[in-house]
């Protein structure tokens, strides 16, 4: 939805569509493969630790209204989102994904690079009537019971993904391989090359805000063969 730190929405196109009736983003950040294509049509489940995430899907799925969107004011460089007293939290965070490029926590200062303005706001709204079956869970990702189902699992970066309020430092990556190989479905594990945790394999070059990074990918199964 949002142009957050290490987010998919450039590569999104370059992984593998789902294939059962359910997706579960368990670290799901912006949630750029559930909102891709036609995915958002499945059953979705989205699940992050990031309180600031989690309730600002929850409100998104649940509350918001395309009019409250679109009413929501336009800012200029170097304006501040915290000294519009109307806005509610969520209506604060939204803004703030998108005040500055690439972040992990909300802005609070209109950046150059914002994308905050009218096409912005229409896309938003344009997207709350399709998500409203979504499901959101605040929580880790054990948190959602093993299923039939596409797990599209990014969480961040083993190297590189130190920025998150919910960062790399506090997730056991042997652990997270198991939990990965676990589960019931289709499996996509995203990562970059630098990663050990699983035998990740290179899908494609991700141009960063400092550096150029390549994409890596883990999938269960049969998927392996057919993409390489
Ligand atoms: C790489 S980002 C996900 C990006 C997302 N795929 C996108 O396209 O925007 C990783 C997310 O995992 C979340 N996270 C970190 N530890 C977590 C945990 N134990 N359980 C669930 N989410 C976690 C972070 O808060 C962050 O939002």
């Amino acid at each position: 939805m949002w142009y957050y730190y290490g987010n998919k929405r450039s590569i999104v196109q370059d992984y593998y569509a789902p294939e059962y009736d359910t997706i579960i983003e368990p670290f799901c950040g912006a949630a750029h493969y559930s909102l891709f294509g036609d995915h958002w049509e499945r059953k979705v489940i989205l699940v992050d630790k990031y309180p600031v995430v989690a309730r600002l899907w929850k409100w998104l799925v649940k509350d918001a209204t395309p009019q409250e969107i679109l009413s929501l004011p336009d800012l200029k460089k170097g304006d501040k989102v915290d000294d519009i007293s109307s806005l509610c939290e969520e209506e604060r965070n939204l803004i703030g994904f998108f005040i500055n490029r690439g972040v992990a926590t909300p802005a609070h200062t209109v950046a150059n690079y914002s994308s905050w303005n009218e096409k912005t706001r229409q896309n938003i709204a344009d997207t709350l009537p399709k998500i409203r079956h979504w499901e959101v869970i605040e929580g880790s990702y054990e948190d959602v019971p093993n299923q039939l189902a596409t797990w599209f699992i990014d969480p961040p970066y083993q190297y590189g993904g130190e920025h998150y309020k919910c960062p790399n430092k506090d997730i056991d990556f042997t652990k997270l391989a198991e939990w990965c190989k676990s589960r019931e479905g289709q499996v996509i594990v995203c990562e970059n090359t630098k990663a050990d945790w699983l035998p990740f394999r290179p899908l494609v070059k991700m141009s960063g805000q400092k550096h150029d990074t390549v994409e890596a990918i883990w999938t269960n199964k049969k998927y392996v063969e057919e993409l390489f």
